[in-house]
């Protein structure tokens, strides 16, 4: 029996790498997301849909019902917390680190450090562990600005090749986390689609297993 499932996306670097991990378990989306306005796009199963959610929005997505399954970047589960929803596979996508950035040898500004970051948890999750108070400011992008105009001491972010902290005059200070991209699941769909979804997940796992043998 194919029961339908839901798949959410978020569209750039999570789609692509995605793509051949799903052509692997015999989904091929019918509907390119980087052309078509749709949000819903239908594949070469009837029953399989996949939406395109912002990155940071997938786990909601996952963790509410609205779609079966999903692939995130666990620096989004991270500051999403990771309770409400399954994490079975690392898809080994999407790979970087997140890291404390800052310009070479800075002095903090205030008495207290100064961070800026969209990762607010885990920054603070990050500092609270060393003891040390921060304050943390929240942004939404572009955090590597921050602490060349004064707005913060340092940044959290993402770090892959380093290019974007090197072209702006920083570098990598601490290493907080290895990222990669997860499969989530819904876990009253785990239950309800078992069959389905545990074999989802099986080809994935395959895939993973091919790709990271190439
Ligand atoms: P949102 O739209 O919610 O703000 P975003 O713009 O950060 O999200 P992407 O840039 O597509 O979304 O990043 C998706 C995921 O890819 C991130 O959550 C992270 O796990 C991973 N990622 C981000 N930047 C890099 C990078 N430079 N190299 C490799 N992986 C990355
Ligand atoms: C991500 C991240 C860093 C950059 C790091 O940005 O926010 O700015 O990649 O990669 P690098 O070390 O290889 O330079 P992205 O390119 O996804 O842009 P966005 O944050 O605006 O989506």
């Amino acid at each position: 029996m194919n029961q339908s499932i839901t798949i959410a996306l978020s569209k750039g670097r999570i789609y692509k790498d995605t793509l051949p991990l799903l052509a692997h378990a015999g989904i091929i989306p019918v509907d390119d997301p980087e052309t078509s306005r749709k949000l819903i796009l239908d594949t070469n199963h009837e029953h399989i849909k996949i939406v395109t959610v912002r990155a940071s929005d997938v786990p909601t997505y996952v963790e509410y019902g609205a779609a079966d399954l999903g692939v995130a970047g666990k620096d989004v589960l991270l500051e999403h917390g990771g309770d409400g929803v399954y994490e079975p596979l690392d898809l080994q996508i999407a790979k970087c680190k997140l890291m404390v950035a800052g310009e070479p040898g800075f002095q903090r500004r205030g008495s207290r450090l100064r961070i800026a970051t969209k990762f607010v948890n885990s920054a603070r999750n990050y500092y609270a562990a060393k003891g040390e108070q921060v304050e943390i400011i929240k942004l939404y992008g572009s955090m590597e600005l921050a602490p060349l105009v004064g707005l913060a001491d340092a940044i959290v972010d993402l770090v892959d090749t380093g290019n974007t902290l090197r072209a702006n005059g920083l570098e990598p200070l601490e290493h907080i986390a290895d990222i990669s991209s997860r499969l989530i699941v819904n876990k009253a769909s785990l239950k309800m689609k078992s069959q389905t979804i545990k074999s989802f997940i099986n080809h994935m796992r395959q895939a993973v297993g091919e790709a990271s043998a190439a």
